[in-house]
């Protein structure tokens, strides 16, 4: 017995070129860390240009670029200073335009991250807000509230930073903003038009630049709503999040994105989006509709243990969710966020309820025993040719084709995330996945510049050099290389059909045109289904998928 799912609906039809989102295998770059061609230590969009060929030859469809704006850097680029211009360090608006041209040209679409939520502290709007008075229209484009007490010196909520420490800042006469995020990162308010109308502006101006889509940075907080007496960290907690919260997931942050859509489908093809917004699944269709951003980041098996009736319940769950959007889902197990899939799957599952994976491991430097690196990368091989071979797009994070570890040791004085900095001895942060790529195995910082690395990379990151894989048809390179440019035939229709396996740890799909996928998350070898072997994760021996692993067959 076997049952179909996901039919998506594909009834808004524009031509091709207007769907070329819906299956693509997007790759994430996080600039400043991927290739650095002017030996400052800091990646930089030449560096980028440099490796087009790298990345067409990996087989991607599309680049999407972390932030690359002027940023003091107080949250890795995510407090924007200027939404319309390139950091000079990494380049500048020619070099864009270069960079767009050149991936293009390879046939690779250009996807770049907007920041809606908080710009950073040294934005103008911001400056002129400090230099204002209260009251002002300046101030209004914030989130500024009266202090409590005589003075104003108590802030106005208990409330907590997603960082750590307090969420409001005084600004000296008795006034305080609101930061979700940083210090450095000020929330907008979205209620102002003013607000409202420049974003309108930078989608138009990178859209005219010719970006294909856009990364949405936490699309599900831009709608606040904050009466005059707010409520404490506690009660926030508890509120449900049922489009009513005062912070988060509000039903009216849809009609901003309405708007947008409006921009979108000004060009040809329709530029495309992709909400970052850790809502409740049941509600990610919203930002997933077509009047809406058209698609949301399906974050499921990035949280889920390696295991295969999760795995199997996660499909099931998210092909529906995009169906009842029209949309498509999203894949991701890596990003500039957690702790690299190579490493996590080699952790122990984490023990007490909301714990962040690898957390004990990370705060020990890595030197807790507890990690087995063999595992972690044979399971990252079988769960990413797994996710590759299923309907929906599938988010790709730099380093993972290397099958690159996340980096526990970095000292105290070189680490820069503000999680670490704001929450000590609690977060270690997200710099050990965003070290400088090696892209050979000797030399000045592993090839990533010429001189450093602006993250200090450990000396077994040579190992996973991108040179010493590049001609091994074993390494982890070369298994995404085979797996993405099978799939840009293989992914035809949006289709999967779940096969009946011996046992619980075997998951089974077929898709259309005698294309099917099994992959064993179990400790012991499985029986291995007929047909031709297409790739695998792991060694194939005679009518046996080992442990651990993941195969493509056609029949
Ligand atoms: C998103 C980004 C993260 C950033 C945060 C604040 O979650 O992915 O890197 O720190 O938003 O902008």
């Amino acid at each position: 017995m076997s049952d179909v799912l996901a039919r998506p609906d594909l009834s808004r039809t524009h031509d091709d070129d207007a769907h070329w989102w819906r299956q693509a295998a997007v790759y994430q770059i996080y600039p400043r860390s991927f290739a650095d061609a002017d030996g400052d230590g800091l990646g930089d969009l030449r560096g980028i240009r440099d490796r087009v060929p790298y990345l067409q030859g990996l087989g991607v469809d599309a680049v999407w670029m972390s932030p690359f704006y002027p940023s003091a850097l107080a949250d890795g680029g995510y407090d924007v200073d200027d939404y319309r211009d390139v950091d000079p360090r990494l380049g500048t608006l020619a070099d864009f335009d270069e960079l767009v041209a050149a991936l293009h040209e390879a046939g690779i679409r250009v996807v770049i991250d907007i920041v809606p939520n908080h710009t950073s502290d040294r934005h103008e709007w911001f400056q002129e807000a400090l230099t204002s008075p209260r009251g002002s229209a300046a101030r209004a484009r914030y989130v500024f509230r009266d202090g409590l007490g005589p003075d104003g010196t108590e802030p106005p909520a208990d409330w907590t930073s997603a960082f750590g420490g307090p969420a409001w800042e005084p600004v000296g006469d008795g006034q305080w903003y609101l930061h979700y995020f940083a210090t450095e990162q000020p929330d907008l308010n979205w209620d102002n038009r003013e607000v409202r109308d420049d974003f309108l502006r930078t989608l138009r101006f990178w859209s005219d630049r010719g970006v294909d889509g856009f990364r949405i940075d936490v699309a599900h907080g831009l709608a606040k709503r904050l009466d005059d007496e707010l409520p404490d960290q506690a009660t926030l907690d508890a509120l449900p999040r049922d489009g009513a919260h005062p912070l988060w997931d509000r039903d009216e942050v849809h009609e901003i994105y309405a708007e947008w859509r409006g921009v979108f489908d000004e060009y040809s093809p329709p530029r495309t989006a992709v909400a970052e917004a850790w809502v409740e699944s049941h509600r990610r269709p919203r930002y997933a509709s077509v009047e809406g951003l058209g698609q949301a980041f399906n974050f499921d098996l990035l949280e889920a243990p390696f295991d295969a009736a999760e795995f199997r319940r996660i499909v099931d769950a998210n092909l529906a969710l995009a169906a009842a959007s029209g949309s498509s889902t999203t894949w991701v197990l890596s990003n500039h966020d957690v702790v690299r899939h190579a490493t996590r799957y080699g952790l122990p599952e984490p023990t007490v309820p909301g714990e962040k994976h690898g957390a004990a491991w990370l705060l020990s430097g890595g030197a807790t025993p507890v990690l087995d690196r063999e595992r972690g990368l044979r399971r990252a091989r079988a769960a990413t040719l797994f996710v590759l071979g299923l309907p929906g797009s599938a988010y790709l994070y730099q380093g993972e084709e290397l099958g690159l570890p996340e980096v526990a040791d970095i000292p105290a004085s070189q680490r820069q995330d503000p999680a670490y900095f704001r929450n000590p001895g609690v977060d270690i942060g997200r710099d050990g996945c965003r070290v400088p790529l090696p892209w050979t195995a000797d030399g000045a910082s592993f090839g990533f510049g010429t001189d450093g690395a602006h993250l200090p990379q450990p000396a077994w990151f040579g190992d996973f050099a991108a040179d010493a894989q590049d001609e091994d048809p074993a390494s982890t390179l070369s298994l995404y290389r085979r797996a993405l440019g099978l799939r840009r035939d293989l992914r035809a229709a949006e289709e999967l059909e779940w096969v009946p396996t011996a046992g619980p740890d075997v998951v089974h799909f077929r898709r259309p045109g005698g294309w099917e996928v099994v992959a064993n998350f179990g400790t012991r070898p499985a029986a291995l289904p007929e047909g031709t072997e297409l790739v695998a994760s792991g060694e194939l021996a005679d009518g046996v998928l080992p442990a651990e692993t993941a195969v493509w067959l056609r029949r």
